[in-house]
């Protein structure tokens, strides 16, 4: 069998017939995958007995192994791309973003340099300005592509870092006498912030959690008092993180006034647009983008909000030589590769070898274009306004978070049989409703027909939908909501 031979590659006509073979599986999985569960059904440990303990000693035809993908791996799948997948922020592929990846296999590039390809180094250049042009950035900022926002903040705290203990990269933060620094993040943000803090040394500790208001967004005057209280105690304020799209609500800081304390105490700014930062290139979300002009460093994720298939992440920085000092460092071997770059990629960060991530971001922009991304994130708050009718219509449920993105976050507050309801000066411990809203989704995601998460707002479990999937019309979201309302009375009963 031509696939088994010892040496050398697939023989070119079976490789043909492969592809060919492959690209109706894929067309099939697309257009079948609402026939499919959302979550599998099955015990942890359920997939890996019936894979093979054993590493392959000989190699096996295609075929058997894409038989095991169908008969092992997609049934043990939660999908993603299944339009009734609500979880998270939503999820989307689309069929341009699947071609986007497949151009890029065979490439299969190293973008470490200009020089060990051009093509991809340029072409990263230029995605990365047309995000900065489509969000509204100044060409202050320049970016560099990451695989997640956790790794670009890391990268950002590393240059503030740098900025405020120098000569760190070359001699490391201890026996310098040195102060202990604080980075200040609402107690909505993400937990990058302490993974980066963790990762660079700076102790997890030392990220403050700032309380947020009433609608999830950062207290100001509670950043400053803290701030204050730190610096008296001889803290050193190092950063301060604002979250443009909270992970919970999608909730956006007042990031204008979080800059002029950053400016005050000469701190960095990172804004982290890991999820909302996309929706700037809608006109009618430009206020979101107020104070972005005075970020160090804005991150963005297009595999959240922007179609670019999973993993793609941009990190911007005003004045990116910056970045470039902390982690710019040439080994021999590659001296010959660098010299008449206008950029090598591997200068911007820990990574050396790097993906051609930029091809599949050009793919799928050129093939939607501004216009086609935006009219898609319109019909996500088009679904997400009704949805939020829908639950106001039911007075069984409440809107647990204001709604500015499409994230939906709503609890159940009705009768529970034998108990009574949650509505005011009712005598039912909180927590009993936190079980209800919790048992509701444990059991939608149990059935396979849907796939929501659940969060918790003011200590209090809430049930959450994030819409993202370009699939998702608004005859799911009506069966989703239908479910919901069975399995709330189900549970109630
Ligand atoms: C607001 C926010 N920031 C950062 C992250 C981390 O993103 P990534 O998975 O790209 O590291 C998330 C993840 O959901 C997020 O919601």
């Amino acid at each position: 069998m031509q696939s088994r031979q010892k040496v050398g590659d697939t023989a070119p006509e079976e490789f043909r017939k492969q592809l060919h073979e492959l690209a109706d599986w894929i067309a099939d999985f697309r257009e079948n995958i609402e026939a499919l569960r959302v979550a599998p059904e099955g015990r942890p440990g359920a997939i890996r007995e019936q894979l093979s303990k054993r590493a392959p000693e000989e190699g096996e035809p295609f075929e058997e192994i894409l038989t095991d993908i169908d008969h092992i791996i997609v049934p043990g799948m939660v999908h993603w791309s299944h339009p009734m997948f609500l979880g998270y922020f939503g999820w989307t592929t689309t069929a341009p973003g699947i071609l986007g990846e497949i151009v890029t296999a065979p490439l299969n590039v190293n973008a470490m340099t200009w020089r060990t390809c051009p093509a991809a180094t340029e072409l990263e250049t230029v995605v990365i300005d047309w995000l900065r042009q489509w969000v509204g950035l100044s060409d202050e900022f320049e970016g560099v592509i990451y695989d997640t926002a956790s790794v670009g903040i890391m990268h950002a705290l590393a240059v503030a870092r740098e900025e405020a203990a120098p000569s760190t990269r070359k001699l490391g933060l201890t026996g310098r006498n040195l102060p202990r620094y604080r980075i200040y993040t609402s107690d909505q943000a993400h937990s990058s912030a302490e993974k980066a803090a963790i990762a660079l040394g700076l102790g997890e500790e030392n990220v403050q959690r700032i309380p947020s208001d009433a609608e999830f967004r950062m207290d100001v005057p509670a950043l400053r008092s803290m701030i204050e209280r730190d610096l008296k105690d001889k803290y050193k304020p190092l950063a301060a993180i604002a979250t443009v799209g909270t992970t919970s609500t999608a909730s956006i800081d007042p990031v204008a006034d979080i800059a002029k304390i950053c400016r005050e105490n000469k701190m960095w700014l990172h804004v982290d647009g890991a999820y909302g930062g996309g929706f700037a290139i809608l006109p009618e979300y430009e206020w979101i983008t107020k104070g972005w002009s005075d970020a160090d460093s804005i991150v963005i994720n297009p595999h959240k909000t922007l179609f670019v298939p999973l993993d793609f992440s941009i990190l911007f920085v005003r004045d990116l030589e910056r970045l470039r000092r902390v982690f710019t460092l040439v080994p021999e071997y590659l001296r010959g590769d660098t010299i008449e770059a206008e950029k090598n990629y591997m200068d911007y960060g820990i990574q050396l070898g790097r993906r051609f991530r930029a091809l599949k971001a050009w793919i799928i922009w050129r093939s939607l274009g501004r216009e086609g991304i935006a009219a898609r994130l319109r019909e996500q708050m088009r679904l997400t306004n009704l949805l939020v009718d829908l639950i106001r219509a039911d007075q069984r449920f409440e809107i647990a978070a204001p709604v500015v993105m499409p994230v939906v976050c709503f609890r159940f507050v009705g009768t529970v049989a034998g108990v009574g309801d949650a509505g005011p000066g009712s005598a039912i411990p909180a927590t009993k409703f936190d079980q209800v809203n919790s048992e509701i989704v444990e059991r939608i995601n149990a059935s396979g027909r849907a796939y929501l998460t659940q969060t918790k707002l003011c200590g209090r479990t809430v049930m959450r939908i994030g819409f993202g999937n370009v699939l998702t019309t608004e005859e799911h979201l009506r069966a989703a909501w239908e479910l919901i309302q069975s399995v709330a009375n189900d549970v109630c009963d």
